[in-house]
């Protein structure tokens, strides 16, 4: 062990994050956690440790396969869960959701938008009252200016001409359609932070591009933070500015998405990345759909200790088992977490010890 160069542990404060150049600070999520009871005698560590800044104007992607928590870090930052322990912080003020006055701000600051409008759309409302409650409710505006705000909110999500959508109900709509009517309705609270779970996966192959384009252009336009969760690291690539990479309830690698996905240091992330169709092409990686990456880990018999992916991982050895590894600084703006580095990720450690490879702005 001792020959091994040594690599910052917990980065901490010191790390940079590739979003922070984008806008100011929104929402900090601090050391969160959440445990699921299984029964009297079992816990499921959904969320283990997961710490990340979300930036106004920047795109976080939050990437790993299906039951490796995404959701539960969405849910918690929404406020539909409680997490087990760790702090979220929204404007540099911690936030306590205890009162409903509270809870009801915090909601208005912070959208979540789902992966299925069907689910979340009401199917005897239509598209008007769907975005005429949160305008009132948010905007307290007068009558005219309600109609003028839903009309804009319409052309921002590029529904033209609004008349012809608004009187129509969700099964009327296409999905990208009520896909889009969510977006919407999401983006009349007046937001900084959007947490779009999955936003494009339900959706026709054929549109998912446009539709992240679309939420590109929103991101931008409103100065939104964007966090975007997907199990497809080549959309994670397109639309993201940072890309984490969660492994059983962990963030096994965080950087900039450029560097992250041409250059993979965790060994979770080399097998995401060889596995995507073609991470260079994003729309053959869209139209081809789901990347194979085996079968994800049962997070119920995922021990506490040792590394979550060594059960997978061709690099293991005894520490690995043994002892979980905690993010170590690869690079200032990135850190994977891995005992062994130097030897899965020589060629990165090599580009930015040669000065090339690291951070590019
Ligand atoms: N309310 C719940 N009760 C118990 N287990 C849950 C609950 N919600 C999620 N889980 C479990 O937590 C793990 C992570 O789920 P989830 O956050 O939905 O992952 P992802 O979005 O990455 O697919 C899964 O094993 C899931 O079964
Ligand atoms: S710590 Fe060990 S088991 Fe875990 S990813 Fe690194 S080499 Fe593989
Ligand atoms: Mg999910």
């Amino acid at each position: 062990m001792s020959d091994m160069p040594s690599l910052d542990e917990s980065p901490g404060d010191s790390f940079v994050s590739a979003a922070a150049r984008r806008g100011p600070l929104a929402l900090e999520a601090a050391s969160l956690n959440k445990d699921f009871g299984l029964g009297r005698h079992h816990k499921l560590h959904a969320v283990r440790d997961v710490s990340f800044k979300l930036y106004r104007g920047a795109v976080i992607a939050l990437v790993g396969e299906s039951g490796s928590g995404k959701s539960t870090v969405a849910k918690l930052l929404a406020g539909q869960e409680t997490p087990t322990s760790g702090s979220i912080v929204l404007d540099g003020e911690p936030v306590d959701l205890s009162s409903l006055r509270a809870f009801r701000r915090y909601k208005s600051k912070v959208q979540l938008v789902f992966q299925d409008p069907f689910a979340s759309l009401n199917p005897a409302h239509t598209v008007h009252y769907h975005l005429k409650r949160p305008v009132v409710l948010q905007q307290g505006k007068s009558k005219g200016d309600v109609e003028l705000e839903i009309d804009s909110l319409m052309t921002q999500v590029r529904l033209t001409p609004a008349d012809q959508f608004l009187g129509k109900y969700p099964h009327e709509l296409s999905g990208g359609q009520r896909q889009r009517v969510s977006f919407a309705r999401a983006l009349a609270a007046r937001p900084s932070v959007l947490l779009a779970d999955e936003p494009v996966s339900m959706l026709d192959v054929s549109i998912r591009l446009e539709m992240l384009s679309l939420l590109d252009d929103l991101c931008r336009r409103f100065q939104l933070a964007l966090l975007y969760i997907t199990h497809d690291i080549a959309s994670a690539r397109y639309l993201a500015d940072e890309i984490l990479v969660m492994y059983a309830g962990q963030i096994v690698e965080r950087g900039p998405a450029e560097e992250v996905t041409q250059q993979p240091a965790h060994p979770y992330t080399q097998l995401l990345v060889a596995s995507a169709p073609d991470p260079d092409n994003l729309g053959s990686a869209l139209r081809k759909g789901a990347s194979r990456t085996g079968k994800p880990p049962d997070l119920a018999s995922t021990a506490l200790e040792g590394c979550p992916f060594s059960a997978r991982c061709e690099f293991a050895e005894d520490r690995c088992r043994l002892e979980s590894p905690p993010l170590r600084q690869v690079s200032p703006a990135r850190s994977a977490a891995c005992w062994r580095l130097e030897v899965v990720a020589s060629q990165v450690l090599a580009g930015e010890k040669g000065g090339k490879g690291g951070t590019t702005s």
